[in-house]
């Protein structure tokens, strides 16, 4: 009698520890995914300083006992691609093609530094659309590039020079998506931006449609761009820090002048008025001209990247209404502050965040191909 209490107390208990056990693993499977940390060290970074995405997406419906053994998870940062992807790949002894390639953007850069914003845009638009896999630069009338937001997109010239340095020192080795990759690494610490170690193992993607492309546009909420950035994976402070990419470049008037004006809906009365005149000159009411602003209107930085963009939003001085909402919303204006106030902290969060949205969706290993020319799939 005795012993059957005690064997049921003591089967009673192994049940309670067990059930317990099994809830509190849950709950770990849970908070990991909520954060996003058990998804990036599924993928095995070895030591990458950023902090990975946050996602309200729910968690697995699957249990959580066996680990998947796949780590082809598509959109993250570690895709299969590695730094110094080429050395050893080039015939001739030649071991660092990739060390040609940087001298060459650098010598483009110091004859006209506004490849630039031209790459780092094209390099946004390239990674937003398919993934970073050079599919921005398929020629076609119905390509990407034909689509309406890549509206002065340039840096195409760039990526075909350093292409030809490529396939004449290292033929059929280096893809297009790499080049653009880079370029862009090198462009952003040659302006003032973080120095970072580029990743690469790229390989070029095979298609490349205008209807595709389905950008973020300049007259987005915040909430709405928090969204868009959100289902590629980027937290909103990643967002924030990206945008700080128009620390440097221009706009178009049509992408802001109404924000100029008292007679639209979108006229904006929080603007800097002194701002405010200088616009309206250079973007006369209706004149549909084909003028330009700098993004960022401190004159003392429009092509250097640093965080003084940021500053320049905090006070109303802002050119897409975009940029302007990301100082004024509750939701991001936290960390335009602390952006605005400290450059170190600026430097690290681009470099962190340049190398994500540099892996986004790519193609390595047997995946896609390594064009001959980067216009034209093979
Ligand atoms: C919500 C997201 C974004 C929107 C709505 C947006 C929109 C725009 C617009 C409308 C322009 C002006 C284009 C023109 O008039 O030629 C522009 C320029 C630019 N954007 Fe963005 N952008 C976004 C995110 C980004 C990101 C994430 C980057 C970089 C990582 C970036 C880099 C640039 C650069 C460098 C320029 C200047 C281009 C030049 O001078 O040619 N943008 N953007
Ligand atoms: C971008 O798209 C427009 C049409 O929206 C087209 O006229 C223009 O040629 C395209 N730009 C490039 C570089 O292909
Ligand atoms: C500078 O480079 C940009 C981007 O490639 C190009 O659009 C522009 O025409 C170049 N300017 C000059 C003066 O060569
Ligand atoms: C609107 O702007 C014009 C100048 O562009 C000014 O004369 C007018 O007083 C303004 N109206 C209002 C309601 O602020």
């Amino acid at each position: 009698m005795k012993l059957i209490q005690v064997t049921s107390i003591v089967v009673i208990m192994l049940i309670l520890a067990l059930s317990h056990l099994g809830q509190s693993h849950a709950r770990s499977e849970k908070g990991e995914s909520n954060s996003g940390r058990g998804y990036g060290a599924a993928q095995g970074p070895k030591g990458r300083g950023f902090v990975p995405p946050i996602t309200s997406s729910p968690p697995p419906l699957s249990p959580p006992s066996p680990p998947p053994p796949s780590p082809s998870t598509p959109t993250t940062t570690t895709s299969g691609l590695k730094v110094g992807f080429y050395e050893g790949l080039c015939p001739n002894k030649l071991d660092d093609i990739q060390a040609i390639l940087t001298l060459k953007v650098q010598e483009l850069f110091r004859k006209n530094s506004t490849i630039l914003p031209a790459l780092l845009r094209l390099q946004f638009h390239d990674c937003f659309v398919h993934g970073c896999d050079a599919s921005i630069l398929i020629d076609g009338p119905s390509s990407e590039k034909a689509a309406g937001p890549n509206l002065s997109v340039r840096g195409y010239d760039v990526i075909d020079a350093l292409k030809d340095i490529a396939e004449a020192q290292c033929p059929g080795v280096v893809s297009c998506a790499d080049i653009i990759a880079i370029a862009t690494k090198e462009v952003i610490k040659m302006g003032g931006g973080p120095d970072y170690q580029v990743e690469t193992g790229r390989r070029d993607g095979l298609v490349s449609k205008s209807e595709d492309v389905n950008l973020p546009s300049p007259s987005l909420t915040v909430s709405q761009s928090i969204s868009e950035f959100s289902a590629k994976k980027f937290t909103p402070e990643e967002m924030v820090i990206l945008l700080g990419c128009h620390s440097v470049g221009i706009s178009h008037c049509q992408f802001f002048e109404a924000r100029l004006y008292n007679d639209t809906t979108q006229f904006d009365p929080l603007m800097d008025p002194t701002l405010r005149n200088q616009l309206k000159q250079t973007c006369p009411k209706n004149a549909n001209s084909n003028n330009v602003a700098f993004l960022d209107q401190n004159p003392q930085s429009s092509n250097i990247l640093d965080n003084s963009f940021f500053d320049q939003i905090v006070k109303q001085r802002g050119i897409l209404p975009i940029d302007q909402d990301l100082a004024r919303d509750p939701q991001t204006s936290a960390f335009v502050l602390q952006f605005a106030g400290d450059r170190s902290l600026f430097n690290n969060k681009l470099a962190s965040a340049m190398v994500k949205l540099q892996a986004l969706d790519v193609l390595t290993g047997s995946k896609g191909q390594i064009r001959k020319t980067c216009s034209r799939i093979n």
